[in-house]
């Protein structure tokens, strides 16, 4: 949530401009305060209707990783169950159940085994479950340290710089001191070496990424642990791994089955995953899953009786909307490991078209050729007199949005444009995507890399 100012006191009396028709004559709506009294329904609807015309085109903005559409009969169950409370598991004991499955279904997914009894939960998104995966690890690792007549109170947390911004959050809000190992041009993600270098007797876990947020690259879990196997061996700590699969978690499974990632390795003890991502749920739930009972210290469990019956919770939250969860469980039934593999192989395909395209252009190239989720992240070739922040920007009169950012601490240097391919890129917008690009660059080559219009242009823009 944007932190939002006290708006200055010239804005106070301001009033939403609203069509006349839906105003009573002499009628306003203040703008900054609580209205004296209420609207039709129609006109509120209208009024805020309006209001959001300036908001974007989904479909067009390739800056998210979040879905922007579902079916219809997805939109119907989720209207159908907006007013379910995902906490009060007494009065909606059904929509409890289908979260069960789910979390059944997304651990038997990422390999776990029955015989360690798996636990897991939904959360309002990845953001949520890795405070809940970095908590658990960090009380473990407490809990040894007690154990051992050790000093608990210097936890650090090892990942690559490359992590995503909950990452710090969890550090800074857990008071846990963040080793964030560098990235570089030529490996822009963690590797066993880096990592291993940054551990010692107080590091509760090492973060790995399944799909980096800067160019979509897999981190490689198995060699990390390895690695971490290595020293363990050597009597060195014995460090678990949490993989923040919030995008990878629902692609991997479907397009690189052979990638041992999961479960399979054996120091992983939790993933999480967002369900509005690769999931493909509107925004937002997440899932995080643990690989047993010890995973996850039974005193970050609490027991809530008030809503009626005994439910052990494990939580930022208490209340939160129950109809993702539902959305979610329709989505499996709906598609199965067939649908997910359709479509995430699509998205695969479409984001390896866009990359060998953009590879092909003079101007660009890629930053990462590792394998990854669906995404594509490149920066400008030498000094053209533009950056990517002005083909971003010309990008925009199109309709596209094609966010331009820094790469990670240690490669700031480093501006890059990213195109994330979702459910609903097909290959033909991906085409005009790219003849748009290609259009974009001419442009400012012409321009000498300014964004703004020039008569020229419009004149090549308008044939009357
Ligand atoms: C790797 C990674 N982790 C965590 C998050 C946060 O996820 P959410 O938006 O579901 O809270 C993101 C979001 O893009 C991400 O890419």
């Amino acid at each position: 949530m944007p932190l939002h100012k006290h708006e200055p006191k010239d804005h106070r009396d301001a009033v939403v401009a609203v069509r006349p028709q839906f105003l009573e004559p002499g009628e306003e709506i203040p703008r900054f305060r609580l209205p004296a009294s209420g609207l039709t329904s129609e006109s509120a609807y209208q009024v805020v209707h309006d209001e959001l015309l300036l908001d974007g085109v989904a479909r067009l903005n390739l800056a998210t990783f979040v879905t922007t559409w579902m079916e219809p009969a997805a939109e119907k169950l989720m209207a159908e169950c907006a007013s379910k409370n995902m906490i009060d598991k007494d009065e909606y004991p059904q929509t409890a159940e289908l979260e069960k499955r789910c979390c059944a279904m997304i651990a038997h997914m990422w390999h776990a085994s029955d015989s360690e009894h798996p636990t897991g939960c939904s959360t309002t998104g990845s953001s949520e479950a890795c405070m809940l995966g970095g908590l658990a690890l960090k009380w473990r690792w407490r809990q040894r340290r007690q154990q051992a007549g050790l000093p608990g109170d210097k936890p650090n947390l090892v990942t690559g710089s490359n992590v995503q911004v909950c990452w710090e959050k969890f550090c800074r809000y857990w008071d846990v001191e963040h080793r964030q190992v560098p990235v570089g041009p030529d490996v822009t993600h963690l590797t066993a070496e880096s990592a291993l270098a940054r551990c010692d007797e107080n590091t509760i876990g090492v973060v790995a990424i399944l799909g980096s947020t800067y160019d979509g690259v897999y981190e490689p879990v198995a060699d990390i642990a390895r690695a971490l196997d290595g020293l363990a061996a050597a009597d060195g700590p014995d460090i678990p791994i949490h993989v923040d699969a919030a995008s990878g978690g629902f692609v991997a499974p479907f397009c690189d089955e052979d990638l041992e990632w999961d479960f399979r390795v054996p120091r992983v003890q939790s993933i999480n995953a967002s369900g509005h991502k690769y999931g493909l749920v509107y925004p937002g739930v997440g899932w995080i899953i643990w690989r047993d009972h010890e995973a996850l210290p039974q005193d970050l469990v609490f027991d809530v009786e008030y809503l009626g019956g005994h439910m052990p919770t494990f939580a930022l939250n208490f209340s939160r909307p129950g109809a993702q969860v539902v959305a979610q469980y329709f989505m499996f039934l709906r598609l199965g490991r067939e649908g997910y593999r359709r479509i995430q192989e699509a998205c695969c395909e479409t984001a390896s078209w866009i990359a060998a395209q953009v590879d092909s252009m003079e101007q660009f190239d890629l930053v990462s050729r590792d394998p990854g989720i669906p995404v594509v992240a490149f920066k400008m070739v030498g000094d053209r007199g533009y950056t990517v922040y002005d083909v971003s920007e010309t990008l925009r009169a199109r309709g596209w949005l094609v966010p331009a950012y820094p790469m990670p601490p240690d490669m700031q240097d480093i501006s890059v444009l990213r195109v994330v391919v979702r459910n609903g890129l097909s290959r033909d917008l991906a085409g005009i995507l790219v003849d748009d690009l290609k259009q974009a660059v001419e442009r400012l080559e012409r321009r000498g890399g300014t964004p703004a219009a020039s008569p020229e242009d419009s004149r090549a823009g308008f044939h009357h």
